[in-house]
């Protein structure tokens, strides 16, 4: 009696050994992301990551490896207060002039008027696919999850599980689709004045430095390529392996298209698609 019960002890314990370490492993910052840009302005603790902006630099960061197909989230607190002028990014991006990259920006405002979330998906060095919305949530006060969900047939983006976005593989109608490069995840904080807020007529106001905001609580379930792969789509690559890609993936389930109907009527306050005069004729992917 005495001894099996001390097996289901020693079977408990090490489970609970066994998952801290994975957690452990997948939350840890520095097993998966290293500093870009003013390492002495970021601090990490565990898996929590402070980045700060004063009025010498911005600073960044950025995964180790490169991932194609997936989800990746994470969870953001941002800069309190008066935070004009002031952009941080959650951002997927390959590397060169052809680049493929996808964003979150997270424009500031003055104490008490809302941030904008602006996002973008750039293809082949592309870009100009920007929507902006409100939030349903002050930003500042919690820590709210931020995701790219994409697979071959289409990018998503999600606020809290809440999908905010799609972006339709069009590819039939000739459309560039993003999913020949593998994107490393990248985190930054910078000044922004210039455009950021109320179109760059209100500018960061320096007094009030430094501003921080932080980022935790990673979570990348995407096929990954080593450093060593170059980046290029290799086993990613390849349609159906993945569960990114299994039939239940390629769509939006009910409860997500009511939810993404919502956040369109009541948050998305601009939308390339229907700028007819920024563009002489709109992009392909807007005619319907
Ligand atoms: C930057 O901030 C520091 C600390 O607040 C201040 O001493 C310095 O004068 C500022 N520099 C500029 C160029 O504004
Ligand atoms: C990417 O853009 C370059 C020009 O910058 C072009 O030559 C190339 O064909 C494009 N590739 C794809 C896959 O569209
Ligand atoms: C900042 O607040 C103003 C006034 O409420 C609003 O028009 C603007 O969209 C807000 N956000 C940004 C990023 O300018
Ligand atoms: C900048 O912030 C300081 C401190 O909060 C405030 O006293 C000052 O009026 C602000 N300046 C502008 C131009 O808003």
């Amino acid at each position: 009696m005495e001894s099996s019960l001390n097996l289901i002890t020693l079977v408990a314990l090490s489970i609970v050994l066994f998952s801290a370490l994975v957690q452990l492993v997948s939350a840890d910052f520095t097993q998966l992301f290293k500093p870009n840009w003013a390492p002495d302005h970021i601090v990490t603790q565990g898996e929590t990551i402070w980045l700060t902006l004063d009025n010498t630099t911005g600073c960044g960061f950025e995964s180790r490896s490169k991932y194609l197909f997936g989800k990746a989230s994470l969870q953001l607190k941002l800069v309190e207060g008066d935070s004009a002028g002031i952009v941080t990014a959650f951002y997927m991006s390959s590397e060169g002039p052809n680049h493929d990259e996808l964003d979150f920006e997270f424009l500031g405002n003055i104490s008490g008027e809302p941030y904008l979330v602006q996002t973008n998906v750039y293809v082949n060095g592309s870009g100009n696919r920007e929507q902006r919305h409100t939030l349903w949530f002050d930003p500042t006060t919690d820590f709210h999850t931020y995701s790219f969900f994409w697979n071959h047939r289409s990018i998503v983006f999600l606020i809290d599980d809440i999908p905010i976005r799609i972006f339709a593989n069009k590819e039939k109608i000739g459309v560039s689709y993003p999913k020949a490069q593998a994107m490393g995840i990248h985190g930054s904080l910078w000044n922004a004045d210039d455009w950021a807020t109320q179109g760059g007529r209100v500018k960061t106001n320096w007094t009030n430095a430094p501003f921080v905001s932080m980022f935790r609580s990673f979570n990348i379930d995407a096929c990954e390529l080593l450093p060593e792969s170059d980046g290029l789509a290799g086993k990613c690559g390849k349609l159906g392996q993945f569960w990114s890609d299994k039939p239940g993936m390629n769509r939006l389930n009910k409860q997500q298209r009511k939810q993404l109907k919502w956040v369109i009527t009541n948050h998305l306050v601009y939308d390339y698609c229907k700028d007819v005069p920024r563009f002489l004729e709109l992009p392909k992917e807007c005619l319907k």
